[in-house]
């Protein structure tokens, strides 16, 4: 049967112009065109927005015989006042991993870098060492309960990179997995990130022949991923073998999203931007030419503010630099051994409160943005609300969208719907 919402308080449609595009600057604080007063209604059919219309003209044609929240024609949903807002879309996520790494906090307070602590046995190594040794079995479990934090939070659509196996076997386990856990409960995405690390068990330049000769076709062959990422960062991989991942993938039809920038301005964003990759991600130290730069090569940068947050770092400036400049940028959570949050609320918290971005920009850069970078591989444009669209949304426990990101700590999310159905958790 149809359903007809109806008693909503604001609706954030953020469907201005076309959905398919993010948008930037002025245009992102535009509360007038991308959010609705009181009394809109929403109808639902087949997991499809079919209507958003004022809700007396729904009640009229769809329940003309509605009593006391009953029809015989449709489903009708009372939500007692309570603000909408779009499903979430993480654009950057570590889904699948196993292990603990809750020590590196006090190695870190104590002065070591986070090099040091990959030197001395911790990092990215101690996780694949771990993951390597969890079953499929395993890393579904593990992905099951991940998935479900994040819809708890709010998101719909995520994206899931591998990189905690560094092996052909490994990197498939884990994409594997990834791709049978999509469309459960939400779009999972999946990113192959073999490029991550250099296992301790190859040189670089037999790793680098194994990635390009062995996990890239495997993973082009059995339809993995459409997308390559790389860790390009000083002491990881260099500009010139980013470059050759990215362009050897390129061959096989595949896109690229990139982790770049994080600790210090290497020339990643501006690699990106040359590359055309879709994404880069990071973006912490980017200086202001390499972000003109992406924007204008269709990159999208992508701040992932809870990481430096956990490291003990600065936000940095990028966020205001990109809104001054109408520069196209996402923000999501990074989640992974370090940074343990899937929630784009609390997120998007510190870019409000710390950074200073109101909590509209603040809901475009977690919904419609980082859509725009996605949406290449889905039926439909997620992100936004409109006809024909599908019917992926939050309520939340206030009439206003402002409050989607003003409860650290505490979730602000009501109800998820993915698909036209409840999240049931
Ligand atoms: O995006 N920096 C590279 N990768 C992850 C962290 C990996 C790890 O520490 O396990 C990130 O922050
Ligand atoms: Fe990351």
């Amino acid at each position: 049967m149809d359903i007809l919402l109806y008693n909503i308080g604001e609706l954030a449609s953020l469907s201005s112009g076309d959905v398919s595009k993010p948008l930037s600057g002025a245009d992102m604080s535009d509360y007038e065109n991308l959010v609705s007063e009181p009394g809109q209604g929403i109808l639902i059919s087949d997991g499809l927005i079919v209507k958003i219309s004022p809700e007396e003209e729904l009640l009229e044609e769809f329940a003309p015989d509605s009593d006391n929240n009953k029809s015989s024609h449709v489903e009708l949903m009372n939500i007692e006042g309570r603000a909408i807002i779009p499903g979430l879309v993480d654009c950057h996520t570590h889904l699948l991993w196993s292990g603990d790494r809750s020590n590196e906090i006090r190695m870190r307070q104590n002065g070591l870098s986070y090099q040091e602590i990959s030197e001395q046995g911790g990092g990215i190594a101690k996780t694949v060492e771990s993951t390597r040794k969890s079953s499929r079995d395993d890393l579904k479990r593990i992905g099951r309960k991940n998935l479900t934090k994040s819809s708890t939070y709010g998101t719909t659509t995520l994206e899931a990179k591998s990189g905690y196996g560094l092996s052909v076997d490994s990197e498939i386990k884990l994409l594997e997995v990834s791709n049978r856990l999509h469309g459960e409960n939400q779009n999972v995405m999946s990113t192959w990130l073999g490029a991550h690390d250099f296992p301790k068990d190859k040189t670089h330049s037999e790793y680098m022949d194994e990635l390009i000769h062995e996990q890239l076709p495997l993973i082009s062959e059995n339809k993995l991923s459409n997308w390559i990422d790389v860790f390009c960062e000083p002491g990881w991989f260099n500009l010139e073998q980013t470059e050759l991942l990215v362009k050897s993938a390129s061959e096989y039809g595949m896109k690229s999203r990139l982790h770049v920038d994080e600790f210090v301005d290497s020339g990643g964003l501006s690699l990106a931007a040359e590359l055309k990759s879709c994404s880069a991600d990071h973006v912490g130290y980017s200086n202001v030419d390499s972000r003109d730069k992406a924007h204008n090569s269709g990159t999208m940068q992508v701040f992932l503010p809870g990481t430096p947050y956990v490291l003990g770092k600065d936000l940095g400036n990028g966020i205001n630099e990109c809104l001054e400049n109408n520069w196209n940028f996402s923000l999501a959570t990074d989640f992974n051994p370090n940074c343990q949050t899937l929630s784009l609320p609390f997120v998007a918290s510190l870019a409000t409160h710390r950074i200073g971005i109101n909590p509209l920009t603040a809901l475009i850069a977690c919904t419609r943005n980082p859509a725009s970078s996605l949406n290449s591989e889905l039926p439909k444009c997620v992100g936004s609300l409109y006809e024909g669209g599908p019917a992926d949304f939050n309520i939340l426990n206030s009439q206003y969208i402002d409050y989607w990101c003003q409860t650290p700590g505490d979730n602000p999310i009501y109800k998820t719907y993915f698909s036209g159905s409840i999240v049931k958790l």
